[in-house]
């Protein structure tokens, strides 16, 4: 097995306190298992608050687990000394969604992209042209490097973002809706850009979005997540199993998401963290709710070595579907 990263049984809660209550406790994500081998695009989807950008702040130990583990190129990360874990930083790199907070406002882009050699405390060699070669990666010119953040698009700030992850010669890039908050055409760019990349670069990508049209283009497995967990794993060209997965193919998103809410045939709100069902977590909005789902939480099965799906009657529904 060619593994670059893999999780097991990873899991992560938060103790919160709400106003004028106890201590409560919320799992964010929960009993996630997967594996990206080396070159590969896995895609993360779901809707707003199902534990993505977690996951990517799990992934990339900014955030501990609470349970499971993480492994990466075949070692338990929590065996890595903290040297170890410093250079296992530069092969990890994150993109964020927001290129208008990621980068500080006082730098220009020359300082935005020397930044993570300052960091990590190593030599851009020639720093000239280091910068020069780093721009010219993400297709910005060269002449941008005195430019302060205000003073560029969204689109090149985005690049801006890509090529300080690729200062320190990364192999997983973890993109958290890299292109969330740009309009359709310079989204297009941006996904040609890293595919362009990758190719180039032998990268491995872990892109995050809410758009599983998008993810299901651009990656070659998508992990589709409900409520902390997995519901379905699946190849880039398999149909949809789950219940969830298929109204997501169908519904439309608001791509702000602080304005996030479904505008399709997805109807009602995924449960809490505080308070999640015995059951399937998705049972209070599936249409095809019956039996053991609202007593019996479903794991993930194989329906093929690459397809997995956490449902119950995923193959009746499948069945009922083509007789009808
Ligand atoms: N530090 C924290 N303390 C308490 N709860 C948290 C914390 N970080 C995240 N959460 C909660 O965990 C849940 C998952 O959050 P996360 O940011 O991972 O969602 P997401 O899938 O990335 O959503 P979005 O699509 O809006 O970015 C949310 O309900 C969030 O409020
Ligand atoms: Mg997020």
């Amino acid at each position: 097995m060619n593994d670059i990263i893999s999780v097991a049984n990873l899991g992560r809660r938060f103790v919160t306190k709400r106003f004028l209550k106890k201590k409560e406790i919320f799992s964010a994500v929960r009993d996630v298992s997967f594996n990206v081998e080396r070159g590969e695009i896995v895609g993360v989807v779901g809707e707003s608050g199902c534990g993505k950008s977690t996951l990517a702040r799990l992934l990339l130990r900014l955030l501990e687990p609470s349970k499971g583990t993480i492994s990466f190129e075949g070692r338990d990360l929590a065996s890595f000394s903290k040297g170890e874990m410093r250079q296992l930083r530069r092969k990890m790199q994150m993109v964020f969604q927001d290129p208008y907070s990621s980068i500080d406002p006082r730098f220009t882009v020359r300082n935005a992209v020397l930044e993570p050699y300052k960091v990590q405390g190593v030599s851009a060699g020639d720093t000239d042209k280091r910068v020069a070669e780093l721009l010219n990666m993400v297709g910005l010119d060269a002449s941008l490097a005195n430019r302060y953040p205000h003073q560029l698009s969204g689109g090149q700030k985005q690049r801006v973002g890509i090529a300080r992850a690729l200062a320190l010669n990364p192999s997983l890039i973890v993109l958290d809706e890299p292109t969330a908050s740009l309009d359709v055409s310079v989204q297009a760019q941006i996904i040609n850009l890293l595919d362009g990349l990758r190719r180039e670069l032998g990268l491995t990508y872990i892109f995050i979005s809410h758009d599983l049209n998008l993810v299901r283009y651009f990656c070659d497995r998508t992990i589709v997540m409900y409520a902390g967990r997995i519901v379905e794993m699946l190849p880039k060209y398999a149909a949809p199993s789950h219940p969830y997965t298929k109204m997501l193919m169908g519904s439309m998103f608001e791509p702000d998401p602080d304005n996030r809410r479904e505008i399709s045939n997805l109807t009602g709100e995924a449960p809490s963290g505080y308070n999640l069902p015995e059951g399937c977590a998705f049972a209070s909005r599936c249409p095809f709710v019956k039996g053991l789902c609202l007593t019996e939480d479903p794991t993930l099965q194989h329906l093929q070595p690459e397809h997995q799906v956490a449902c119950h009657y995923s193959k009746d529904i499948s069945n009922e579907r083509q007789a009808a």
